[in-house]
């Protein structure tokens, strides 16, 4: 029997929430500024900011890190397409970069031939839970005047030499959609320890209002002549989290330890199940990491992999290529090519891996009864 992972603890917030009358955020934001404090704290980061999406949450990061049109975001070639349209929503190039072919994890090689003097941010991916080889990542970040976004949608609470991940980059997103370590059904959190960020993120997210907490000051709307002006600063989006969504948050977040050791007690019941099976690979993760698995990364023989997010395979970049503009008109420079072959590592591993859920919603029977088929797809 699968155990259920939401109970009574949500119940009685969105309970508080409904007695409220406020279901919106509005400026006081009650359970999401509650919500956004308590992630804040949770990771050790200065601010954080609820909006309606892991998507979103990628978008209004990098429009708070500066980006511009035109400007080139490198992206690792094997991640979900959540991490690279976020790119182009803004009017940047997104360029893949190639993978680490057992991890498919951005590889400090594939990032170095990817960057041109166009480029201006990486978006490093800890996919299906795995860290990033952030010691190398980082050099070459640095090196090259990149901006760095960690998206953790897929891997709260997994570290870095003892740190989590999302507290590297210039900024972080989570994902809160139902599938993640926790969940609001949709949702999304961006992170940052820069105010300038924090606020840019905040605007785009509200289509410009500047409602800011953690003590920030926002401006007043001025009148323009006799005209009054409500205030939006910037461009943006409604990307708002909801209070229901937030005290669902609130409740989650509370549980995630416990979530964590129940998807530590899946990992070992996949691997016992595993070891040792000709054609299967465990996760063998790299120094310095403490993974906290999404799914479980499982190599498989060539051609028996799963794993189907080589992004400029879809149909959309390819639409792109076949127009040599992204979807928003920005011209696509000759370097940039959208076709198969582009990161060889990347869909070489993608031809291996076969992600396996290790939900805590599910018991180790499940994840047996999962161990054994892949067994018997492998042995043919
Ligand atoms: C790595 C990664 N980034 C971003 C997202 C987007 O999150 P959301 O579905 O909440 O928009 C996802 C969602 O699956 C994801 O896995």
């Amino acid at each position: 029997m699968a155990a259920p992972f939401m109970d009574q603890a949500e119940l009685a917030l969105l309970q508080a929430v409904i007695a409220s009358q406020e279901l919106w955020r509005g400026l006081a934001g009650n359970f999401a500024v509650r919500f956004e404090s308590a992630f804040a704290e949770h990771l050790g980061r200065s601010f954080c900011h609820g909006v309606s999406a892991g998507t979103a949450a990628n978008e209004c990061a990098l429009f708070g890190l500066g980006l511009q049109p035109g400007d080139e975001v490198i992206c690792p070639a094997s991640a979900p397409a959540f991490v690279s349209l976020p790119v182009v929503s803004l009017g940047c190039v997104p360029v893949f970069a190639d993978c680490d072919p057992r991890t498919l994890l951005l590889s400090p090689e594939g990032l170095e031939a990817a960057i041109t003097p166009r480029a201006k941010a990486v978006m490093i991916v800890h996919l299906m839970g795995q860290v990033a080889p952030l010691d190398d990542l980082l050099a070459v970040a640095r090196r090259h005047g990149l901006r760095v976004h960690e998206d953790c949608a897929q891997a709260y609470d997994a570290t870095w030499r003892g740190r989590p991940v999302g507290t590297f980059g210039d900024s972080a997103a989570f994902s809160l959609q139902q599938s993640k370590h926790i969940t609001t059904g949709e949702g999304g959190l961006v992170l940052s320890d820069d105010a300038e960020v924090y606020r840019r993120a905040v605007t785009f997210s509200n289509s410009g209002l500047a409602w800011y907490q953690y003590g920030l000051d926002r401006p007043t709307a001025a009148p323009l002549g006799d005209v009054r002006t409500r205030g939006h600063f910037s461009f943006g989006h409604n990307y708002r989290l909801s209070e229901l969504a937030a005290a669902v948050g609130l409740a989650q977040l509370a549980k995630l330890a416990t979530f964590n050791a129940r998807r530590r007690e899946l990992v070992a019941a996949l691997e016992d199940e595993l070891r040792d099976v000709p054609g299967i690979g465990l996760a063998q993760p790299g120094p310095h990491t403490g993974p906290n698995y999404w799914t479980y990364p499982l190599q498989v023989p060539d051609g028996l992999g799963t794993y189907a997010e080589v992004n400029y395979c879809e149909p959309v970049f390819q639409q792109m290529q076949a127009d040599r503009r992204t979807s928003l008109g920005i011209p696509l420079p000759d370097y940039v090519q959208y076709v198969p072959g582009a990161c060889p590592m990347a869909e070489a591993g993608a031809r291996r891996m076969r992600p396996i859920s290790v939900h805590h919603g599910l018991d180790v029977a499940q994840i047996r009864t999962a161990a054994q088929a892949v067994r018997a797809a492998v042995a043919g």
